[in-house]
């Protein structure tokens, strides 16, 4: 029996189309809420998030990554920054759950790597030491919102190995 949680993971797409819609109050609420949340490294929690719903602080965000459309149509953009002895896995979490709760109260999201870091340090003013290379763009999915077409998963046969690397875990 799959709970909610369960039927999300592996539901979950990233959402490039969104509506021309501020998110609500109470929906970015919840989904930082979840953010906050996220497990790390020795509970240190060294990190921080820039909400940019700005529209020009938006378009220099987008400017800062290479495929970074879904940032210029997402009424909100959450940037990522890993403070001082932070880890990047801690991140990446943070991102799964930032997504997670967002599909589960019906808000689309996308993963996005901003290349150009050093830009989108000057751009976030971070302090010393910190850095931003991921936000999530998040917005009400549009009626058209596709997956993108190469969706899909490698299956288990090809990914899982059992005990060392080359045994397959599937007999
Ligand atoms: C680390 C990471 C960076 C990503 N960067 C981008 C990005 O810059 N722009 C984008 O449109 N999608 C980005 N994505 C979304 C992936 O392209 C997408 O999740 C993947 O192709 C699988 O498609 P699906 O989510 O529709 O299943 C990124 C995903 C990850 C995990």
């Amino acid at each position: 029996m799959h709970d909610d949680c369960y039927e999300h993971i592996l539901h979950l797409r990233a959402i490039r189309n969104y509506r021309d819609e501020p998110l609500a109050a109470g929906d970015l609420e919840q989904i930082l809420e979840a953010a906050r949340w996220t497990g790390s490294s020795k509970n240190r929690q060294n990190w921080a998030i820039v909400v940019v719903a700005d529209p020009d602080q938006r378009q220099r965000l987008a400017a800062c990554g290479d495929y970074t459309d879904p940032i210029r149509h997402a009424p909100v953009t959450v940037a990522l920054v890993q403070e001082p002895d932070g880890y990047e896995f801690d991140t990446g979490r943070m991102a799964q759950n930032i997504m997670l709760a967002a599909a589960s109260i019906g808000v689309g999201s996308c993963p996005i790597t901003l290349h150009r870091e050093n830009q989108a340090h000057h751009v976030l003013e971070l302090p010393a030491g910190s850095r931003c290379r991921y936000a999530v763009a998040l917005g009400y999915p549009a009626p058209d919102a596709r997956p993108a077409r190469w969706g899909g998963r490698k299956p288990l046969s090809e990914i899982a190995h059992r005990d060392r690397y080359g045994v397959p875990y599937l007999r």
